[in-house]
């Protein structure tokens, strides 16, 4: 069976070798992949947003299944485009995916199905936006309503930064069209978890739960950046919350997208935040996490490819899907600067004995070498019986993979294993 998994980065490599495990799966291309998954899937030099290449290139080799990651092409229509073609594929259809792809429409979506989230004001005129300003309660979340690469949202802790926050996104527009119509949002507070899900639009089976760390720095100082390292399974997530959560944010949500006639199918993906009132829907995404699914997938004790095709054909709630006991940390080496400016094309060399899993997001290969090409780099991920010796052992192996101007937190998995305490 011939699999293609669209995407290039840690996520991606994490989906790959999972698939791998798979005997039936002979042959997996990346599309583009990166040069670090040289020997775990062969990458196509088709980038992830180029849908027309992208079916070509399925025709022309005979795909048997489709993996589509990464959220652009999804909100771009790439699974509607390949099943169109007859190419099954793993992941949600255009209309659904605008469960990320537009903050509006989510907000709406869970005010008027009643699902728990911050309140909020949608703007599309400026005038009026700096006008709700004037009284807004501070701190104040402002959101573009578009994708903006991991960007879009500014939490102000001023009204002039909340001010500033809207004239970037509606004046200057700075992510472009995503920031036309604004939503303007409650700031909540509490301990944030994310829970991947699978869901055939009938059956939501919530993977293990994770903790991201997105500042670039330790203790949750400097720039939001796209993921600095991973935990799971994440201590604040009891069983009493994830009924709650269950009942109140998950079903409901899948019920809603097929009331809407956008039936969801794939990996949904609940930002939550535990608040004195209860958990809340920060966010939702249309796909895996970036760098959760590097935590996640590794403690998966089921057959990932199994999983994807009883959601594509909707029999999810005839399998059983389980994972592993344990816990895993992944700990994230970036480029020296990221997420500002920084340097690449050095060469990354993992020891013989490195016993870590390492999933490479941002590389590329010059003849056998293979050489740095991105601001996250790779991430090196751990799997033990409990947190803390996943977090040890992520950060023993951690000096044996090296490139010059490496940089990597060392605090992931802190603020969890302080919890536990
Ligand atoms: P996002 O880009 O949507 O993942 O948001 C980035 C981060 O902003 C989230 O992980 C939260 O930490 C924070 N955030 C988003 N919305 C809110 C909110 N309403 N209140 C407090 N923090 C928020
Ligand atoms: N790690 C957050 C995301 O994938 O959006």
């Amino acid at each position: 069976m011939k699999i293609m998994v669209v995407g290039g980065g840690g996520r991606e490599h994490a989906i790959i070798k999972k698939l791998k495990e798979n005997k039936d799966i002979t042959k997996i291309y990346a599309l583009p992949g990166n040069g670090g998954m040289k020997d775990d899937a062969e990458c196509v030099a088709i980038g992830a947003k180029d849908i027309p290449a992208i079916v070509d290139f399925a025709k022309a080799n005979g795909i048997d299944f489709a993996v589509v990651a990464p959220d652009d092409p999804l909100v771009l229509g790439c699974v509607d485009a390949l099943e169109e073609i007859g190419v099954p594929c793993f992941g949600p259809k255009k209309d659904a995916a605008i469960i990320e792809g537009s903050k509006v429409f989510s907000k709406n979506l869970m005010k008027k199905y009643g699902i728990p989230t911050a309140a909020y004001e949608v703007f599309s005129d400026i005038d009026s936006a700096l006008e709700y300003l004037k009284t807004a309660p501070i701190p104040t979340v402002i959101k573009a309503d578009g994708l903006a690469l991991g960007k879009g949202v500014i939490i102000a802790m001023t009204r002039e930064e909340a001010v500033a926050a809207v004239r970037s996104m509606m004046e200057d527009k700075v992510f472009g069209e995503s920031g036309s119509n604004v939503v303007i949002e409650e700031f909540l507070t509490g301990p944030e978890v994310s829970v991947l899900s699978f869901t055939d639009g009938k059956t939501v089976v919530p993977m293990i739960s994770s903790m991201d760390h997105k500042r670039a720095l330790d203790n949750d100082e400097g720039l939001n950046t796209g993921g600095m390292g991973t935990i799971a399974p994440n201590p604040y997530y009891t069983e009493d919350i994830a009924k709650v959560c269950m009942e109140t944010i998950f079903l409901p949500t899948v019920d809603a997208m097929n009331k809407e006639g956008r039936t969801f199918k794939g990996c949904l993906y609940f930002g939550l935040m535990l608040t004195p009132n209860g958990p809340k829907v920060i966010e939702y995404n249309c796909r895996f996490g970036d760098p959760e699914t590097q935590v996640v997938l590794p403690l998966l004790k089921t057959d990932l490819f199994t999983v994807m095709k009883a959601v594509r054909e909707e029999t999810l709630s005839e399998i059983k899907v389980e994972f592993k006991d344990m816990a895993a940390c992944c700990v994230v080496m970036a480029s020296k600067g990221y997420p500002g400016k920084y340097e690449t094309g050095f060469e990354i060399k993992i020891a013989n004995d490195c016993k870590a899993e390492v999933y490479v997001a941002g590389a590329k290969l010059d003849g056998d070498k293979v050489l740095t090409a991105g601001g996250r780099v790779l991430g090196v991920v751990a799997v033990a019986d409990d947190l803390v010796s996943a977090v040890e052992k992520a950060y023993a192996e951690v000096p044996k993979v090296t490139f010059d101007n490496a940089y990597c937190r060392s605090d992931i998995g802190q603020k969890a294993i302080n919890a536990l305490k």
